[in-house]
């Protein structure tokens, strides 16, 4: 029997040439919906090997009724979406997409970041509204990000890159990680904190670690309390990591000045979500990583690394293999 690769979502069909080459293929080919559940567990039963989506719960009983599956390839870098343990104690390799999301991830970052200092998003709507009947001193006024301090929350390959992008604005870096970064304090001058002292005197504070037991709800009511009043939190990690109603309430009472946030607890988050009606909180709709080019290369990424599985070589990003 020639092995079996469903695919959650619709992708380009070129991008998943490397998989055609040892499997037949099965796309969830709706344009707008993703893959019901009970689709997913269905195929999940049949499959050698699923390529999926950060939306799609890889979880112990998927697993327990995937009982040929040996491949899992996420369109991420971010994994939380697996119950990699499981996956592991049944030998089902795990995929994602480090690398090739990097730069493009940090781009996404900076441009939030700088559109939650600058106003960016609200002064757009300012004019579109029909607000912009005169010029004045402090019109739209934000703050400067040059020459400020930027508090990077997990520094891996996007912290450093953000780091990078922040050189550029001659700002002060500080990171906190588990683990010390010689890249990001050798070649950035990023000086290592402790969380505290980061979130305590940063202008900006960035969160970009993954979703783990010890990052959900690490900002909470107490940490946004202990950031500068006037400073900007933005999130391009999980939403799992930040209480959502403690950050309402932070913004709410003045606590911080404001926000720029592409990921939440729930998503989609829904029209009428409280962060939406603060004009000092830009959302973005999870694209970190969304540009055509690294969306297609993390598309190829993906397929490669499931043929290598399925051909018993190597994959080229595997989060459960030595
Ligand atoms: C996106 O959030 C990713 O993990 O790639
Ligand atoms: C995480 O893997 C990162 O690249 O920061």
């Amino acid at each position: 029997d020639n092995p079996y690769v469903f695919i959650t979502r619709k992708v380009p069909a070129e991008t998943i040439k490397a998989i055609r080459e040892v499997a037949d293929v099965k796309m969830w080919d709706h344009e707008d919906q993703p893959v019901p559940r009970e689709v997913l567990l269905e195929e999940a039963s049949y499959a050698t090997g699923l390529f999926t989506m950060l939306t799609d719960q890889i979880d112990q009983e998927l697993l327990d009724r995937a009982p040929h599956l040996k491949v899992v390839g996420n369109l991420a870098v971010g994994y939380d979406n697996i119950n990699v343990e499981a996956a592991t104690e049944r030998g089902v390799t795990i995929c994602n997409t480090p690398d090739v999301l990097t730069d493009t991830t940090a781009d996404l970052t900076f441009a939030l970041l700088m559109a939650a200092a600058r106003r960016i998003t609200e002064a757009e709507r300012y004019i579109e509204e029909g607000k912009w009947v005169n010029w004045s001193p402090l019109l739209m006024a934000g703050q400067d990000v040059h020459h400020k301090t930027i508090g990077i929350v997990g520094m891996g390959r996007i912290g450093e890159t953000v780091a990078k992008r922040a050189t550029g604005f001659d700002m002060n870096i500080q990171y906190h990680n588990r683990t010390r970064s010689e890249k990001a304090e050798q070649e950035l001058g990023a000086s290592y904190v402790s969380f505290d002292e980061l979130i305590e005197t940063s202008d900006f504070v960035v969160n970009l670690t993954p979703l783990t037991d010890e990052t959900k709800g690490m900002f909470n009511k107490d940490v946004f309390r202990k950031m500068k009043k006037t400073a900007i939190f933005v999130n391009a990690g999980r939403g799992g990591s930040v209480v959502e109603m403690d950050l309402v309430q932070a913004i709410e009472n003045n606590q911080i000045a404001g926000a720029g946030l592409d990921v939440y607890e729930k998503e989609p988050i829904p029209e009428d979500h409280p962060l939406l009606q603060f004009p000092n909180v830009v959302c973005l709709p999870h694209i970190g990583s969304s540009s055509v080019e690294t969306r297609m290369e993390m598309c190829r990424l993906t397929a490669r690394n499931i043929r290598n599985v399925l051909n018993g070589d190597e994959p080229e990003a595997a989060v459960n293999r030595k």
